[in-house]
């Protein structure tokens, strides 16, 4: 049985005030007080998230009403449901909070057990979003498994590039972009919206997914569509769903610029112009998700035997990758990648054995 106690912070103007409160509900959740401005944004930054955030409405430190409004409009936090304390005299405020979107509030005097209660129905219905959310995960999983009954190289593509992706994020760097944290925060995520990067590949007909030899102009143009189909096809998803979803908006920029190029093409080789496309975004105007899947696309379409080429061993595949550094990838991420290309060989050794 899980004994894992539910995570709440708590954002207190006084903890004197409050210390019964605090007392009270640690029986029952693992509470972190939280009472200055500063260590509310270090709480924001942090990897781990609580599985609630219940507010003391008299928090004068820091402005209640922006910071709560910013929870709203953050993808990362609105499942996290919010509750206010209103104290005497603050209850107009609270419940302006409310009308802002916010679960729920309590007013003075606290009673222990109606507090735990409302707190026991707040995390009842985060976890049914979150099951829902799971749902959704699961059609999309449908979708990946269609793509491999279409072409099994792309299924096991998508596969193995999902492991690497995983791999690649929880080696960046710190001072890698400044949107790390969120990066950290959305890693589960990440690697599961990276399963749908070719999913344009279902439009593409057969003769040129599994084509021996080299394409033609013609055909190469026509595979390079599998971006833009699956940009359209994603977008589909987004109609259809019931709300905005962090993992499909991430599973588009990936999708949209995986095939971006950071810089210009090496010259001399006029045939690689074709590659690079989009041609929409260059630099750090690629989405870095976008930009940590080149790379991983990259890396695993080389070690991987096609219709029409043969496997390539772990060096070469990465001399490739290290040659095109600056031009084709972003050479902050080249860093990581030779950081952690070592865990991408046992990570390829692992699915070879796997698969057959
Ligand atoms: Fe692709």
């Amino acid at each position: 049985m899980c004994t894992k106690k539910p995570n709440i912070s708590f954002i207190i103007s006084d903890i004197g005030k409050m210390n019964t409160v605090v007392k009270e509900l640690g029986d029952l959740f693992q509470v972190t007080p939280l009472n200055t401005g500063a260590q509310l944004k270090n709480s924001l930054r942090a990897i781990s998230l609580p599985d609630l955030y219940l507010v003391d409405a008299a928090m004068d430190a820091i402005d209640t009403y922006s910071m709560l409004a910013e929870f709203r409009r953050d993808e990362l936090f609105k499942h996290i449901p919010v509750m206010i304390l209103a104290g005497y005299g603050h209850e107009g405020r609270a419940s302006a909070c409310v009308a802002l979107g916010l679960a729920d509030f309590l007013t003075e005097p606290y009673h222990a057990s109606l507090l735990v209660q409302r707190i026991h129905g707040l995390l009842a219905s985060a976890m049914i979003i979150r099951k829902a959310q799971e749902s959704l995960y699961s059609l999309y999983d449908g979708v990946h498994k269609m793509i491999e009954l279409r072409d099994p190289y792309t299924g096991k593509h998508v596969r193995a590039t999902k492991s690497y992706m995983r791999i690649f994020i929880e080696h960046l760097p710190e001072d890698i972009h400044p949107r790390y944290h969120r990066v950290m925060a959305s890693k589960d995520i990440i690697a599961l919206s990276a399963q749908l990067h070719d999913m344009g590949k279902i439009a593409i007909h057969n003769c040129i997914l599994s084509k021996g030899g080299d394409l033609l102009q013609l055909e190469r143009k026509l595979m390079q569509t599998h971006v833009e189909e699956g940009v359209k096809a994603i977008d589909q998803l987004q109609k259809i769903s019931p709300e905005r979803s962090t993992f499909l908006e991430i599973a588009l920029v990936i999708a949209g610029y995986h095939h971006c190029y950071w810089g210009e093409p090496l010259s001399g080789k006029g045939k690689e112009r074709d590659y690079c496309y989009p041609k929409l975004l260059r630099g750090d105007k690629i989405p870095l998700e976008a930009r940590m899947m080149a790379i991983v696309d990259v890396y695993e379409a080389l070690r991987s035997q096609r219709s029409y080429k043969a496997a390539m061993a772990h060096d070469a595949a990465c001399s490739i990758i290290e040659k095109n550094e600056d031009n084709q990838f972003d050479p902050k991420l080249v860093e990581v990648f030779k950081a952690v290309k070592g865990e991408f060989e046992k990570e390829f050794e692992r699915i070879s054995k796997t698969d057959t």
